[in-house]
Protein backbone atom coordinates (compact mmCIF):
# COMPACT_ATOMS: atom_id res chain seq x y z
CA UNK A 1 0.00 0.00 0.00
CA UNK A 2 1.42 3.53 -0.88
CA UNK A 3 0.40 7.33 -0.74
CA UNK A 4 0.67 9.67 -3.40
CA UNK A 5 0.10 13.31 -2.44
CA UNK A 6 0.63 16.57 -4.91
CA UNK A 7 0.67 19.97 -3.68
CA UNK A 8 0.89 22.76 -6.47
CA UNK A 9 3.44 25.75 -6.41
CA UNK A 10 3.05 29.23 -6.40
CA UNK A 11 3.56 32.83 -8.18
CA UNK A 12 3.38 36.27 -6.99
CA UNK A 13 0.30 38.09 -8.74
CA UNK A 14 0.91 41.32 -6.75
CA UNK A 15 2.55 43.24 -3.65
CA UNK A 16 6.05 41.22 -3.28
CA UNK A 17 8.80 43.18 -1.30
CA UNK A 18 6.07 46.13 -0.40
CA UNK A 19 4.23 43.09 2.06
CA UNK A 20 7.46 43.28 3.93
CA UNK A 21 6.64 47.21 4.84
CA UNK A 22 3.13 46.05 5.65
CA UNK A 23 1.26 45.67 2.51
CA UNK A 24 -1.04 43.12 1.08
CA UNK A 25 0.34 40.74 -1.62
CA UNK A 26 -1.55 38.39 -3.65
CA UNK A 27 -0.38 34.58 -4.37
CA UNK A 28 -1.93 32.30 -7.17
CA UNK A 29 -1.41 28.67 -7.14
CA UNK A 30 -0.22 27.49 -10.28
CA UNK A 31 -0.55 23.95 -11.99
CA UNK A 32 3.12 22.73 -11.36
CA UNK A 33 3.21 20.28 -8.79
CA UNK A 34 5.33 18.36 -6.28
CA UNK A 35 4.32 15.06 -5.77
CA UNK A 36 5.79 12.20 -3.16
CA UNK A 37 4.86 8.74 -2.67
CA UNK A 38 5.33 6.38 0.30
CA UNK A 39 5.20 3.66 1.74
CA UNK A 40 6.24 1.61 4.87
CA UNK A 41 9.75 0.18 5.10
CA UNK A 42 9.99 -3.29 7.36
CA UNK A 43 13.04 -1.45 9.63
CA UNK A 44 13.03 2.55 11.09
CA UNK A 45 14.66 3.84 8.17
CA UNK A 46 13.61 6.98 6.03
CA UNK A 47 15.06 6.64 2.30
CA UNK A 48 14.39 9.34 0.21
CA UNK A 49 14.58 9.39 -3.45
CA UNK A 50 14.21 12.61 -6.06
CA UNK A 51 14.31 12.61 -9.17
CA UNK A 52 16.93 15.70 -9.10
CA UNK A 53 19.33 12.38 -9.24
CA UNK A 54 19.86 12.41 -5.18
CA UNK A 55 19.05 9.67 -2.86
CA UNK A 56 20.23 8.19 0.82
CA UNK A 57 19.01 6.93 3.97
CA UNK A 58 18.17 8.62 7.49
CA UNK A 59 18.72 6.83 10.09
CA UNK A 60 17.99 9.07 13.07
CA UNK A 61 20.53 11.77 12.39
CA UNK A 62 22.72 9.89 10.71
CA UNK A 63 22.25 10.34 6.97
CA UNK A 64 24.07 7.84 4.58
CA UNK A 65 24.01 8.86 0.42
CA UNK A 66 23.02 6.89 -2.27
CA UNK A 67 23.45 9.25 -5.23
CA UNK A 68 24.44 12.95 -5.10
CA UNK A 69 27.18 12.68 -2.30
CA UNK A 70 27.14 14.52 1.12
CA UNK A 71 25.36 17.70 -1.05
CA UNK A 72 22.30 15.21 -1.27
CA UNK A 73 21.50 15.58 2.58
CA UNK A 74 21.02 19.05 2.37
CA UNK A 75 18.00 18.82 -0.31
CA UNK A 76 16.44 15.87 1.26
CA UNK A 77 16.85 17.11 4.76
CA UNK A 78 12.74 18.67 4.38
CA UNK A 79 11.16 15.73 3.44
CA UNK A 80 13.01 13.87 6.11
CA UNK A 81 12.28 16.82 8.95
CA UNK A 82 8.54 16.80 7.28
CA UNK A 83 8.32 13.22 7.65
CA UNK A 84 9.25 13.05 11.48
CA UNK A 85 6.84 15.75 12.43
CA UNK A 86 3.78 14.09 11.30
CA UNK A 87 4.70 10.76 13.22
CA UNK A 88 5.77 12.61 16.62
CA UNK A 89 2.23 12.43 18.40
CA UNK A 90 2.72 8.28 17.62
CA UNK A 91 3.55 5.89 20.33
CA UNK A 92 6.02 3.92 17.98
CA UNK A 93 8.65 4.95 15.50
CA UNK A 94 7.89 3.99 11.66
CA UNK A 95 10.07 4.00 8.30
CA UNK A 96 9.13 5.18 5.06
CA UNK A 97 10.13 5.03 1.51
CA UNK A 98 9.93 8.16 -0.23
CA UNK A 99 9.76 9.36 -3.44
CA UNK A 100 9.66 12.43 -5.12
CA UNK A 101 9.14 13.98 -8.56
CA UNK A 102 8.42 17.14 -9.59
CA UNK A 103 7.18 19.07 -12.50
CA UNK A 104 8.60 22.84 -10.89
CA UNK A 105 11.56 24.31 -10.85
CA UNK A 106 13.31 24.53 -7.98
CA UNK A 107 14.85 28.11 -5.88
CA UNK A 108 13.58 29.89 -8.69
CA UNK A 109 10.57 31.40 -6.53
CA UNK A 110 7.99 29.14 -7.70
CA UNK A 111 7.20 27.29 -4.02
CA UNK A 112 8.67 24.61 -4.14
CA UNK A 113 10.16 24.18 -0.73
CA UNK A 114 6.80 24.73 0.29
CA UNK A 115 5.28 22.29 -2.37
CA UNK A 116 7.46 19.30 -1.08
CA UNK A 117 6.88 20.30 2.56
CA UNK A 118 2.92 19.64 2.30
CA UNK A 119 2.91 17.27 -0.12
CA UNK A 120 5.46 14.94 2.62
CA UNK A 121 2.80 15.88 5.67
CA UNK A 122 -0.14 14.90 3.66
CA UNK A 123 1.40 12.08 2.42
CA UNK A 124 2.64 10.77 5.18
CA UNK A 125 -0.45 11.58 7.48
CA UNK A 126 -2.45 9.96 4.93
CA UNK A 127 -0.66 6.40 5.33
CA UNK A 128 -0.40 6.99 8.86
CA UNK A 129 -4.26 7.42 8.65
CA UNK A 130 -3.88 10.68 11.22
CA UNK A 131 -6.83 12.82 9.92
CA UNK A 132 -4.95 16.26 9.42
CA UNK A 133 -7.25 19.31 7.96
CA UNK A 134 -5.58 21.61 5.47
CA UNK A 135 -4.28 24.22 8.93
CA UNK A 136 -2.58 21.05 10.44
CA UNK A 137 -0.83 20.23 7.65
CA UNK A 138 0.73 23.85 6.83
CA UNK A 139 1.25 24.11 10.58
CA UNK A 140 3.25 20.84 10.33
CA UNK A 141 5.40 21.79 7.29
CA UNK A 142 6.62 25.11 8.84
CA UNK A 143 9.09 23.01 10.25
CA UNK A 144 10.86 22.19 7.26
CA UNK A 145 10.38 25.34 5.90
CA UNK A 146 12.37 26.82 8.57
CA UNK A 147 15.23 24.66 7.87
CA UNK A 148 14.95 26.16 4.07
CA UNK A 149 13.98 29.53 4.78
CA UNK A 150 15.03 31.13 7.90
CA UNK A 151 11.44 33.22 8.67
CA UNK A 152 8.99 32.09 6.46
CA UNK A 153 5.51 34.04 6.65
CA UNK A 154 3.67 31.05 5.85
CA UNK A 155 1.24 32.09 2.78
CA UNK A 156 3.56 29.12 0.81
CA UNK A 157 2.64 26.39 2.49
CA UNK A 158 -0.72 28.17 2.69
CA UNK A 159 -1.16 28.42 -1.17
CA UNK A 160 0.17 24.54 -1.70
CA UNK A 161 -2.18 23.68 0.66
CA UNK A 162 -5.51 25.45 -0.19
CA UNK A 163 -4.94 26.25 -3.80
CA UNK A 164 -6.58 28.84 -5.81
CA UNK A 165 -5.65 32.46 -4.48
CA UNK A 166 -4.88 34.08 -1.19
CA UNK A 167 -4.00 37.30 0.05
CA UNK A 168 -1.80 38.24 2.84
CA UNK A 169 -0.98 40.68 4.62
CA UNK A 170 1.61 41.07 8.05
CA UNK A 171 -1.72 42.79 10.08
CA UNK A 172 -4.50 39.88 8.37
CA UNK A 173 -2.38 37.09 8.04
CA UNK A 174 -3.93 35.07 5.08
CA UNK A 175 -7.37 35.42 3.45
CA UNK A 176 -8.49 33.12 0.98
CA UNK A 177 -9.97 34.38 -2.68
CA UNK A 178 -11.85 32.15 -4.40
CA UNK A 179 -12.37 33.04 -8.42
CA UNK A 180 -13.42 31.52 -10.82
CA UNK A 181 -11.46 33.17 -13.85
CA UNK A 182 -9.06 30.84 -14.97
CA UNK A 183 -5.93 33.61 -15.16
CA UNK A 184 -3.63 31.58 -17.70
CA UNK A 185 -0.14 32.58 -17.13
CA UNK A 186 3.09 32.03 -18.85
CA UNK A 187 6.24 32.29 -16.10
CA UNK A 188 9.62 33.67 -17.75
CA UNK A 189 12.17 31.71 -15.94
CA UNK A 190 16.04 33.26 -16.00
CA UNK A 191 17.05 30.04 -14.43
CA UNK A 192 19.29 32.89 -12.17
CA UNK A 193 19.74 31.57 -8.60
CA UNK A 194 18.81 34.44 -6.29
CA UNK A 195 19.33 35.08 -2.29
CA UNK A 196 15.80 36.54 -1.37
CA UNK A 197 16.78 37.53 2.35
CA UNK A 198 19.77 39.85 0.53
CA UNK A 199 17.78 41.30 -1.77
CA UNK A 200 15.37 42.44 0.82
CA UNK A 201 18.01 43.46 2.80
CA UNK A 202 18.82 45.80 -0.55
CA UNK A 203 15.50 47.11 -0.45
CA UNK A 204 15.85 47.60 3.29
CA UNK A 205 18.57 50.12 2.39
CA UNK A 206 16.83 52.16 -0.04
CA UNK A 207 14.12 52.36 2.53
CA UNK A 208 16.56 53.72 4.89
CA UNK A 209 17.98 56.58 2.54
CA UNK A 210 14.88 57.57 0.83
CA UNK A 211 11.71 56.67 3.67
CA UNK A 212 9.41 58.98 2.11
CA UNK A 213 9.47 58.43 -1.36
CA UNK A 214 9.97 54.77 -0.52
CA UNK A 215 6.52 55.22 2.20
CA UNK A 216 4.79 56.34 -0.90
CA UNK A 217 6.09 53.90 -3.17
CA UNK A 218 4.37 51.24 -0.78
CA UNK A 219 1.48 52.97 -0.43
CA UNK A 220 0.67 52.62 -4.34
CA UNK A 221 1.79 49.00 -3.78
CA UNK A 222 -1.49 48.66 -1.56
CA UNK A 223 -3.57 50.38 -3.92
CA UNK A 224 -2.81 47.76 -6.48
CA UNK A 225 -3.27 44.84 -4.47
CA UNK A 226 -6.57 46.04 -3.11
CA UNK A 227 -7.86 47.14 -6.70
CA UNK A 228 -6.17 43.53 -8.31
CA UNK A 229 -8.42 41.79 -5.83
CA UNK A 230 -11.35 43.31 -6.69
CA UNK A 231 -10.80 43.79 -10.63
CA UNK A 232 -9.56 39.59 -10.23
CA UNK A 233 -12.92 39.01 -8.94
CA UNK A 234 -14.82 40.28 -11.75
CA UNK A 235 -12.39 38.42 -14.22
CA UNK A 236 -11.60 41.85 -15.62
CA UNK A 237 -8.05 40.20 -16.82
CA UNK A 238 -7.54 43.43 -19.06
CA UNK A 239 -7.83 45.86 -15.76
CA UNK A 240 -5.54 43.12 -13.39
CA UNK A 241 -2.91 43.28 -16.75
CA UNK A 242 -2.75 47.06 -16.00
CA UNK A 243 -2.20 46.63 -12.52
CA UNK A 244 0.57 44.16 -13.15
CA UNK A 245 2.55 46.66 -15.23
CA UNK A 246 2.52 49.30 -12.93
CA UNK A 247 3.17 46.64 -10.45
CA UNK A 248 6.42 46.00 -11.99
CA UNK A 249 7.09 49.80 -12.76
CA UNK A 250 7.03 50.03 -8.67
CA UNK A 251 9.28 46.91 -8.44
CA UNK A 252 12.08 48.60 -10.77
CA UNK A 253 11.85 51.84 -8.93
CA UNK A 254 12.65 50.13 -5.59
CA UNK A 255 15.72 48.60 -7.58
CA UNK A 256 15.19 44.61 -7.89
CA UNK A 257 14.62 43.89 -11.54
CA UNK A 258 17.62 43.50 -13.79
CA UNK A 259 18.55 43.71 -17.27
CA UNK A 260 17.25 40.34 -17.95
CA UNK A 261 13.88 40.56 -16.27
CA UNK A 262 13.09 43.75 -18.07
CA UNK A 263 14.27 41.94 -21.33
CA UNK A 264 11.90 39.39 -20.65
CA UNK A 265 8.73 41.36 -19.44
CA UNK A 266 8.98 43.88 -22.74
CA UNK A 267 9.40 40.61 -24.74
CA UNK A 268 5.93 39.82 -22.86
CA UNK A 269 4.34 42.87 -23.67
CA UNK A 270 5.35 42.64 -27.47
CA UNK A 271 4.41 39.43 -27.61
CA UNK A 272 0.72 40.46 -26.92
CA UNK A 273 1.16 39.86 -22.88
CA UNK A 274 -2.34 41.63 -20.78
CA UNK A 275 0.20 42.72 -18.43
CA UNK A 276 4.13 41.48 -17.64
CA UNK A 277 6.30 41.79 -14.06
CA UNK A 278 8.62 39.76 -12.14
CA UNK A 279 7.46 37.98 -9.83
CA UNK A 280 8.83 37.10 -6.18
CA UNK A 281 12.31 38.40 -4.80
CA UNK A 282 13.44 39.72 -8.06
CA UNK A 283 17.24 39.69 -9.30
CA UNK A 284 17.21 36.52 -11.32
CA UNK A 285 14.12 34.03 -11.10
CA UNK A 286 10.95 34.61 -13.16
CA UNK A 287 8.74 36.86 -14.29
CA UNK A 288 4.96 36.21 -15.02
CA UNK A 289 3.02 37.56 -18.36
CA UNK A 290 -0.92 37.67 -17.82
CA UNK A 291 -2.82 36.39 -21.34
CA UNK A 292 -5.60 35.80 -23.13
CA UNK A 293 -5.83 31.96 -23.53
CA UNK A 294 -5.64 31.69 -26.97
CA UNK A 295 -2.25 34.28 -26.80
CA UNK A 296 -0.18 31.55 -24.42
CA UNK A 297 1.78 30.28 -27.17
CA UNK A 298 2.92 34.03 -28.98
CA UNK A 299 4.28 34.98 -25.41
CA UNK A 300 5.94 31.80 -24.44
CA UNK A 301 7.85 31.67 -28.19
CA UNK A 302 8.67 35.12 -27.09
CA UNK A 303 10.12 34.99 -23.78
CA UNK A 304 12.02 32.05 -25.49
CA UNK A 305 13.21 34.01 -27.58
CA UNK A 306 14.69 36.95 -25.43
CA UNK A 307 16.50 33.91 -23.63
CA UNK A 308 13.83 32.84 -20.88
CA UNK A 309 12.44 29.36 -20.22
CA UNK A 310 8.75 29.62 -20.52
CA UNK A 311 6.13 27.61 -18.72
CA UNK A 312 2.55 28.03 -19.49
CA UNK A 313 0.79 27.84 -16.38
CA UNK A 314 -3.09 28.58 -15.06
CA UNK A 315 -4.73 29.04 -11.68
CA UNK A 316 -4.78 25.44 -10.07
CA UNK A 317 -7.84 25.92 -7.76
CA UNK A 318 -7.21 22.75 -5.39
CA UNK A 319 -4.26 22.55 -3.07
CA UNK A 320 -2.74 19.72 -1.72
CA UNK A 321 -4.78 16.01 -2.18
CA UNK A 322 -3.74 13.02 -1.65
CA UNK A 323 -4.63 9.22 -2.46
CA UNK A 324 -3.84 5.76 -1.86
CA UNK A 325 -2.44 3.69 -4.51
CA UNK A 326 -1.37 -0.15 -5.07
O1 LIG B 1 11.46 34.51 -2.99
P1 LIG B 1 10.02 34.42 -3.29
O2 LIG B 1 9.72 34.43 -4.72
O3 LIG B 1 9.31 33.33 -2.55
O4 LIG B 1 9.32 35.77 -2.80
C1 LIG B 1 9.79 36.62 -1.82
C2 LIG B 1 8.75 37.62 -1.52
C3 LIG B 1 9.27 38.85 -0.81
O5 LIG B 1 8.15 39.72 -0.65
C4 LIG B 1 10.34 39.55 -1.60
C5 LIG B 1 9.85 38.51 0.55
C6 LIG B 1 8.84 38.09 1.59
O6 LIG B 1 9.27 37.49 2.59
O7 LIG B 1 7.65 38.38 1.45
Amino acid sequence: MKVVAAAPGKVILTGEHFVVYGEPALVMAIDRYVQVTVSFRSDYQIYVVSDLGVSGFFDKDQFRPELGGVGARKILEPVKISAEVTMANLDETKGFDIEVTSTLPMAVGLGSSSALAVSTVAAIGRLLEITLNKDEIIQLSTEAEKYVHVNPSGVDQSISAYGNIISYSKSQGISRIQTDSAIPLVIGNTNVGRNTGRIVDSVGFRTRKLPNVMRSLTSIAGTVTRDAIDVMKQGNLEQLGLLMDINHGLLSAIGVSNEFLERLVYAAKRGGALGAKLTGAGGGGCMIALTNVNQQETVAHAISQAGGTPIKVKKANKGVRSWFIR
